[in-house]
């Protein structure tokens, strides 16, 4: 398992991989600071936000739906993100040309950067992280292995390790968002964009049911996974990928002996609040047979 939830107690997984070339991107055209997108909970705002507070640039957020208050909400404010609530109608419009020269002229200083720190730039963020993990495999004294499997959303970072692999392994990614996101389409955008061929990945449904959603069976993999290991993971993205995992090699999927890179995405700053979600939603029945 490569442990990005490890390198930093606040921008970690693979968010800074993909966020630094943007971050790069702004600072060359002289930007003061970056605007982007996300959701209540999103791993990637609140990444942005802390970058911003951390090297002393603006940050501006533009989130889904109407005003919440969230943990990571409440993160973004103290780390002094500037909040806008665009609604669900408007938060959809976000694909639509035009969409950013309206906040551009609001924010003429910010550069935009896609939900999820998306696109060729961020994928070109997570390419090295393929060196990183040869170097330390050899360290290891593996001579090689035979793949690597994550957690999708954007299709972002796995975009990134098959452009890094250029074909020598293939990369397993568990899509943790429905069908209707388009992720097959978004992957196959970025290589076309770096001009390689649309190969060399699988995507593997792990959505359970939709994005965020979490169930029983879900929180119990979660538990005895993280008790049996000591590595934290979350339910959106990383306890699915590893859960859709374990469905595979039981299935026979991978022979004995398969040696696959795991990417552990981090998301913990979201760890407890989708855990809490889901307790609320088994514990609501109860409370109303206790009160008849
Ligand atoms: C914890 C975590 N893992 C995985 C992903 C998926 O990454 P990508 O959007 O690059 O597919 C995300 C979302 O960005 C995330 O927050």
């Amino acid at each position: 398992m490569l442990r990005l939830d490890l390198i930093d107690p606040l921008i970690s997984g693979n968010k800074w991989f993909k966020l630094a070339p943007h971050v790069q991107a702004a600072a060359a055209v002289g930007a003061d600071g970056l605007i982007s997108l996300g959701g209540a909970h999103s791993n990637h705002l609140h990444a942005l936000a802390v970058a911003g507070r951390r090297f002393n640039f603006p940050t501006v957020g533009l989130l889904r739906g109407t005003a919440q208050d969230t943990p990571t909400v409440r993160d973004l404010l103290a780390f002094g993100m500037q909040l806008h609530w665009l609604g669900y109608g408007g938060y959809r419009a976000r694909h639509r040309p035009g969409f950013w020269d309206e906040w551009g002229e609001r924010y003429p200083a910010l550069y935009p950067v896609a939900e999820g720190g998306g696109g060729l730039v961020g994928a070109l963020g997570c390419v090295g992280l393929v060196a990183l993990v040869r170097e330390q495999l050899a360290t290891l004294g593996w001579a090689d292995y035979d793949g690597w499997w994550l957690a999708v959303g954007t299709g972002t970072t796995l975009a990134g390790l098959v452009l890094g692999e250029a074909n020598a392994h293939p990369v397993y990614g568990a899509v943790a968002v429905p069908a209707d996101h388009g992720v097959a389409q978004q992957v196959q955008r970025v290589l076309q964009a770096a001009g390689v061929a649309d190969r060399g990945y699988h995507l593997l449904d792990a959505a359970r049911g939709g994005f965020a959603k979490v169930d029983s069976e879900l929180v119990q993999f979660l538990w005895a996974s993280e008790a049996g290991s000591a590595v934290p993971l979350e339910p959106v993205y990383t306890g699915k990928a590893l859960m859709a995992l374990r469905r595979q090699v039981e299935a026979g999927y991978f022979a004995p002996g398969s040696r696959l890179v795991f990417v552990h995405t981090g998301g913990l700053q979201g760890r407890t609040a989708a855990l809490r979600k889901h307790e609320q939603a088994c514990l609501a029945p109860l409370a109303g047979n206790l009160e008849t």
